[in-house]
């Protein structure tokens, strides 16, 4: 089976055709991604009404080069999958539609992806991974711990309070003067800096449920770095260090705390799957590749391309679903929120 996948959620503009095999089986025969990042970086992080213009200009032109990329034909695609939430709505209203005009116009079957199923499926196509998994979701938007069971078959085990964690990388590096995406920059500073030099909070660190919470960590932060005013170079190194090491020693308790829940409720799981733009980190790579060691389980991170935003997951989903006889009418809704 071939599916056409719409990702519009944020700002990344994606399409991507995907088989699936009898056997379960995934190949990505096209996957097309365009970024808007530097659109937005002027304004220090995304906007919605340009997001959802940029969608517009530009998704028909992807469809048509993943099609032309995978040597496919709109005749031969047996499924139309769009991410429909959650996301910002302008931009998830912009793929829907475009995903409902396909459908209609070819009379092919639509599937309306969660965008977070997408992420949660993503290792079964990469890496064949058997149910049931633990899923570590971090983006900038997401930071949750899910159990995933089957196809449609979500438990969402933790949550964050407040900030996602990738968020928290942005909003570090947007206080201490670096570039947009923040990640990656506090990333790299934090290489040089000293991880022990300030003594930030890890909150909820200890508590049995596996929830997250990130906003006392930014405030703490913020607050040394004020209180050190001016900052020089060396002191911005050392915030980064200090601040990342308070996000891996946060995802080691926390998560260790969820793989507890998991094995708890639903056995051992077979695997540890990372995914969302935050998995890149190479010291956020380096915890989960503990726990998954001390859980006696695989650790499985999709290649970064893969882990972040693109339309091969959504397609992928959309395969999943449709194997499992999951389809959707024309009339389905875009949602803003949408909770696995
Ligand atoms: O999954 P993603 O590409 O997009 C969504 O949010 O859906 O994740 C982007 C987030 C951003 O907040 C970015 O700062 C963070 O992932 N990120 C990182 C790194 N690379 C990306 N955070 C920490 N370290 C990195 N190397
Ligand atoms: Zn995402």
């Amino acid at each position: 089976m071939i599916v056409l996948g719409i990702e519009t959620t944020c700002d990344e503009t994606a399409a991507a055709i995907v088989s699936r095999d009898a056997d379960g089986r995934g190949q990505i025969l096209s996957n097309v991604v365009l970024s808007q990042t530097d659109e937005h970086a002027a304004f220090g992080g995304v906007v919605p009404e340009i997001a959802a213009r940029a969608h517009v200009e530009v998704l028909d032109l992807l469809i048509a080069r993943a099609l032309d990329e995978a040597q496919c034909d709109l005749s031969a695609v047996d499924g139309i999958a769009a991410a429909a939430g959650p996301g910002l709505i302008g931009g998830v209203i912009v793929g829907l539609t475009t995903a409902k005009a396909l459908a209609l116009v070819n009379r092919t079957p639509l599937i309306a992806v969660n965008h977070l199923e997408a992420h949660a499926l993503t290792a079964r196509l990469t890496d064949g991974v058997d149910f049931p998994y633990c899923l570590f979701l971090a983006s900038g938007g997401h930071t949750q711990i899910v159990a995933v069971r089957g196809v449609g078959d979500y438990v969402l085990l933790g949550n964050t309070m407040d900030d996602a964690i990738g968020e928290a990388f942005d909003k570090t590096a947007k206080l201490l003067g670096l570039p947009y995406p923040g990640g990656p920059q506090v990333e790299q500073e934090a290489k040089r800096g000293d991880p022990n030099r300030f003594a930030l909070p890890r909150p909820l660190h200890g508590r049995r449920e596996p929830d997250f919470s990130l906003s006392g960590l930014k405030t703490a932060l913020r607050v040394e770095a004020e209180r050190i005013a001016p900052i020089n170079d060396r002191d911005v190194a050392d915030l980064c260090a200090s601040f990342q090491q308070a996000i891996v020693d946060l995802i080691y308790d926390r998560l260790r705390m969820g793989l507890r829940v998991f094995a708890e409720r639903y056995g051992v799981p077979n695997a540890l799957v990372a995914a969302g733009g935050v998995a890149a980190n190479q010291a956020v790579r380096g915890v989960l590749q503990r726990l998954a060691t001390q859980a006696g389980i695989q650790l499985v991170v999709p290649p970064p391309a893969l882990c972040t935003d693109n339309g091969a997951m959504i397609a992928w989903a959309g395969a999943e679903r449709l194997a499992a006889g999951l389809t959707d009418q024309l009339d389905v809704a875009p949602r803003a929120r949408w909770p696995l």
